[in-house]
């Protein structure tokens, strides 16, 4: 796609990875709305939305408030989501906490997007993880949650493909982000350690984005992204 120009919503710009994504968007010139939990730090007049995951048709009303803010969509970028780990996440409710956040509310987001993006021909982009590929001990439910969200993105894709709609999906490795101290449940894993940094991962978003790609992926024993 042609980025310079595109209207695009980023959900979760109060993360690292979002307001990391967010910046090198805007620096290719696309025209940006915001939204995060609290209310992400914005330029100029960039409408800024705020929601809960929690709360799914909260999620959906977003989409359509940064459309009409922004004249319609012509790409959502969806980079919400919480880690736990161990023993303490095996329980139904940081279960339920882990799919709601990781994804049914990017679900909720991308339902909501298909029919602004079919009018602009625009693209479904979503960070799932590495996970979704690499089941990890140790994470079984966050695991979990991210095999749904990209096995959601995988069927929606030939779906949509008819009505002009893309759909990336982004699975990257460990990155110090914080994300892993900010685990709803449980402490780290010993012996995880970070297979790419910020910069790397953003600038391979953007490749795949301009691309019309399918997934940004990661081979842990080359150490390397790949785009499918
Ligand atoms: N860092 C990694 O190693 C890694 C690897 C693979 C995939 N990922 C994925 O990349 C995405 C971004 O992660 P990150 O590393 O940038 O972590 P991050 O900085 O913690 O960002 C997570 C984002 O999710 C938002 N969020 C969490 N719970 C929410 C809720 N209930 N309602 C609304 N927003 C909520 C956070 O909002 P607040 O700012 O309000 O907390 C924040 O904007 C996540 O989906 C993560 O699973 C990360």
């Amino acid at each position: 796609m042609d980025l310079s120009g595109a209207r695009t919503l980023v959900v979760g710009a109060t993360g690292v990875l979002g307001d990391a994504l967010a910046g090198a968007l805007r620096s290719e010139g696309v025209v940006l709305a915001l939204a995060g939990r609290s209310a992400p730090t914005a330029q100029d007049d960039e409408p800024v939305f705020t929601f809960d995951a929690l709360d799914l048709e909260r999620c959906a009303a977003v989409v359509d408030e940064a459309a009409d803010a922004l004249g319609g969509l012509d790409l959502l970028v969806v980079a919400i989501g919480v880690a736990a780990f161990g023993e303490k996440a095996e329980t139904d409710v940081v279960t339920e906490h882990l799919l709601t956040v990781n994804a049914q509310a990017p679900m909720a987001f991308g339902r909501a997007a298909l029919p602004h993006l079919t009018e602009s021909g625009g693209t479904l982009a979503m960070i799932s993880a590495i996970l979704a590929d690499v089941p990890t001990p140790g994470m079984a439910a966050y695991s979990a949650s991210k095999a749904a969200l990209s096995a959601w993105l995988t069927a929606t894709r030939p779906a949509v493909r008819r009505q002009g709609v893309r759909v990336l999906d982004v699975r990257p490795p460990h990155i110090e982000t914080g994300l892993a101290d900010r685990a709803v449940a449980g402490t780290v894993p010993d012996g995880i350690k970070p297979g790419s940094d910020v910069d790397t991962l953003v600038g391979q978003v953007l490749e795949a984005l301009r691309a019309d790609r399918r997934t940004v992926t990661f081979d842990l024993r080359a150490g390397e992204y790949a785009l499918g």
